[in-house]
């Protein structure tokens, strides 16, 4: 099928209430009519997800701020002009075109404009905005592929786009911008020094609200998540393999190469790639049946800030289940 013809499938899905799955440059998302009650409460219900918890509203153009927010603060508009699309949602004021479904009763709503042809041409060519969480059933590891999007959803989703593997590989920066306050709730991509650098300072880290569905532990594969430090990465896999584990680990190559009793899930020079693919590598450690994996995180600079934060949801989300 043409990209074109594609992407009118994909409209019409989205126009009869359906989920259409599409490429982003942080993950797949699972889209819906954001307008469209039924469609909402189909995507809350195959996400598994509680409907207290808000979903971001994709849409083509910065010029929709004002199609869907009110009371929109000059921070958020210099942060949309410098980053989008791009890997940023900002929260802002919600204005009456927003359905309470969708921000699951929040008088604030999450908007973004995706970097990604797929994404955008969906957006125009549909005109509205796209509800969309992470294409992955509630608490799971966000999909990076289509491949991982039809495991992980099945005949769930309508229509999947597949616009290959997403290059950013964690979600997007969450940054609230209402009145004064600037404040990130989820670290991606876009960093605190990135913001700082376009609106002259530095913003809140957590906020006044949290995000609500950015659990402690979240994103998590079946396999158990260890966190260990670089020098301990040896120790910690002989503990685990003589333990009678099936271990895996992950982690730039300087810190994990060379060790014969554990599967090494990627291969990754620099903090970027580990971004990339650290979810297709939390994937690959359950389909190769992983107990564990021992993972080094990055140095807390640029995208390891957001990488950092994924690896102990992850790991937080095994210590609770097990
Ligand atoms: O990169 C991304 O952001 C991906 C792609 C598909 O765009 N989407 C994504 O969606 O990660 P999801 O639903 O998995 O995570 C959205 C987060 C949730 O933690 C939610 O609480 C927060 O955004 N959020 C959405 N609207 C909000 C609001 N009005 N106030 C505070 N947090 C909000
Ligand atoms: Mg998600």
């Amino acid at each position: 099928m043409s990209p074109a013809s594609e992407i009118a499938r994909a409209v019409a899905t989205l126009r009869a209430g359906g989920l259409v799955a599409f490429p982003t440059e942080t993950v797949y998302g699972l889209g819906a009519d954001a307008e469209n009650p039924d469609a909402l409460a189909r995507l809350f219900a195959v996400k598994g997800r509680p409907t207290d918890h808000p979903v971001i509203v994709h849409v083509g153009a910065s010029s929709a701020l004002d199609e869907w927010a009110i009371d929109v603060p000059d921070t958020a508009r210099e942060l949309a002009a410098q980053f989008w699309p791009g890997p940023l949602t900002l929260v802002t004021r919600a204005g009456p075109r927003v359905s309470r479904l969708a921000t699951g009763g929040l008088d604030t709503v999450g908007l973004r404009v995706p970097d990604h042809p797929l994404a955008l041409d969906l957006l125009r060519a549909f005109g509205g905005g796209v509800a969309a969480p992470s294409a992955n059933r509630f608490g799971q590891v966000s999909p990076t592929t289509a491949d991982a999007v039809r495991r992980e959803l099945g005949d769930d989703v309508d229509r999947i786009l597949d616009g290959g593997p997403c290059v950013v590989g964690v979600e997007s920066t969450i940054v609230e911008c209402t009145g004064d306050e600037v404040a990130v709730l989820r670290p991606g991509r876009i960093t605190s020094e990135m913001i700082e650098a376009v609106l002259g300072r530095a913003p809140n880290i957590g906020g006044t609200t949290r995000a609500p569905g950015s659990l402690p532990a979240h994103y998590a594969p079946d396999a158990r998540v260890e966190l260990v430090a670089a020098a301990e990465v040896e120790s910690a896999v002989v503990r685990l393999r003589d333990g009678g584990h099936r271990v895996g680990v992950l982690g730039l190559a300087a810190d994990v190469v060379g060790l014969d009793s554990a599967v090494t899930l990627a291969t990754v020079v620099t903090v970027d790639e580990y971004a990339r693919v650290l979810y297709a590598a939390l994937r690959a450690a359950d389909e190769m049946g992983i107990d564990v994996v021992v993972a080094v995180p990055p140095a807390a600079v640029g995208i390891g800030i957001a990488v950092r934060d994924r690896l102990r949801r992850a790991a937080t989300a095994g210590s609770v289940q097990r």
